[in-house]
């Protein structure tokens, strides 16, 4: 094995240079009420450019009005370009990276109005989400549906590059529209885009395509793929190893590895549960009803495990050469250099980063010997409560720490 790049080496992906290999890794902020996204928002990502970070992942940038999972999540339009372009102008002052990550709910979503009668997914039938939302069919997508949502994706990652943006994260893990393509749990369809792994990635490979072809010269084009589903008939490594290899194949710039789903494993996205006294707390009807249906199925944990996608992730290694991201129970420069040594070229760290946005600028300055141990071990107890943050007037934020500025949240970024 070759040695190790260092974390804090720069990075290539596609046209873009990375000034380190640490990003923050999508966190829906719930700061864009209304869709419009806020000067909280702004000052969220500021901070963490600030804080050392290589890039940062603006969370959940829906790509069409109907993949929108809710009605305060903000889309890629002509309507969002000046909000993100102020934020991608903070960003860049502090040297770092932005990325936009581009997605649609597909029958993910508790939208009041869609312009369709059913969500449309892989597959009709039977919605499980519905059963929060009320939507209990969904419809099946025609090939034309298919290339219609392909240009959407397009068009939105046009409009980031319009906004400022370096690179897009096509989402295609946790549940959502292309991961109902790519897993075996939601696609049943016996056309050419369900049945193997290669036949289920069709679409979310036409996407990547489309996608290249609109920005891939001057932008980053990733993509966030699940390497387990961590549920009995689910997507497993091998799949993610072969799903990676056509995505590498089709020029992807770089691979974030993730996995679990929201709806049936969301322990496994994060490694463990969501904390009872989380959902008591919920005001969100829907979301608490979720999370009760979550919690009958969940396994025991004996403590949270860091690197826990560590094993699963390595196959996708294995498999092919394309810069990727390990993410996934990251929270110490040790963890950081075990993902480096490992192969991977870069790290993304979610709650780590929640927790102190400052975080990589600490693991900096403990490589080169000038801060206290302690700092290089993130306080995050891994607890989730932050997840359920995101519905708060002042939207995502460590419980643990105090809560963000409700008030920066109602007024527009701009
Ligand atoms: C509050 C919160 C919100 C999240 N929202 C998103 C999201 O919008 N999109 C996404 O791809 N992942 C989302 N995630 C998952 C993270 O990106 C990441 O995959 C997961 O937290 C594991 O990484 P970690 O161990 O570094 O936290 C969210 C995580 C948290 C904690
Ligand atoms: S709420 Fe819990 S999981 Fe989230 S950042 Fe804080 S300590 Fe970490």
């Amino acid at each position: 094995m070759s040695a190790a790049p260092s974390p804090f080496s720069p990075l290539r992906i596609g046209p873009v240079t990375l000034r380190n290999r640490l990003i923050k890794s999508a966190t829906n902020e719930g700061m864009t009420p209304g869709g419009v996204p806020s000067r909280m928002l702004v000052q969220l990502h500021e901070r963490i450019a600030a804080g050392g970070a290589a890039m940062t992942t603006v969370a959940y940038c829906a790509v069409s009005a109907d993949g929108r999972t809710f009605v305060d999540q903000a889309q890629l339009n002509p309507a969002t370009v000046a909000p993100l372009r102020a934020l991608t102008d903070a960003v860049h002052r502090h040297g770092a990276a932005a990325c936009a990550q581009i997605t649609h709910g597909g029958c993910f979503t508790f939208l009041p109005e869609l312009s369709t009668r059913r969500p449309l997914s892989a597959s009709g039938g039977f919605n499980k989400v519905g059963m929060m939302s009320g939507r209990f069919f969904k419809q099946a997508m025609t090939e034309r549906d298919m290339d219609a949502y392909a240009q959407q994706f397009a068009q939105a990652a046009r409009v980031a590059r319009e906004a400022g943006f370096d690179a897009v994260e096509i989402h295609m893990g946790h549940g959502y529209l292309l991961s109902q393509f790519l897993s075996p749990l939601y696609n049943r369809r016996r056309d050419a885009y369900g049945g193997s792994p290669d036949e289920r990635a069709r679409l979310p490979r036409q996407v990547l395509r489309a996608v290249l072809d609109a920005v891939g010269r001057h932008m980053a084009v990733l993509c966030k793929i699940g390497v387990t589903e961590g549920v009995k008939g689910g997507g497993t490594a091998d799949d993610a190893a072969t799903i990676a290899r056509l995505l590498e194949a089709d020029g992807a710039h770089m691979l974030v590895l993730s996995g679990g789903m929201n709806v049936e494993s969301v322990w496994q996205l994060f490694g463990g549960p969501m904390p009872a006294e989380a959902r008591a707390n919920v005001s969100n009807p829907i979301v608490r009803c979720a999370m009760s249906l979550q919690k009958l199925t969940e396994p025991t944990f004996d403590g949270f495990r860091e690197m826990y996608f560590l094993e699963h992730s390595r196959k996708v290694r294995e498999a092919v050469r394309m810069p990727l991201a390990y993410l996934g129970g990251v929270r110490s420069l040790a963890n950081v250099e075990l993902a480096m040594r490992e192969g991977f070229d870069a790290v993304a760290m979610a709650r780590a980063l929640v927790f102190d946005p400052g975080f990589v600028g600490q693991l900096q300055l403990q490589a080169v010997g000038s801060a206290a141990q302690s700092a290089t071990q993130s306080g995050c107890t891994s607890c989730n409560r932050c997840v359920v943050m995101m519905y708060t007037p002042g939207g995502t934020s460590c419980a643990l720490q105090p809560p963000n500025d409700a008030a920066l949240n109602r007024i527009a970024a701009a």
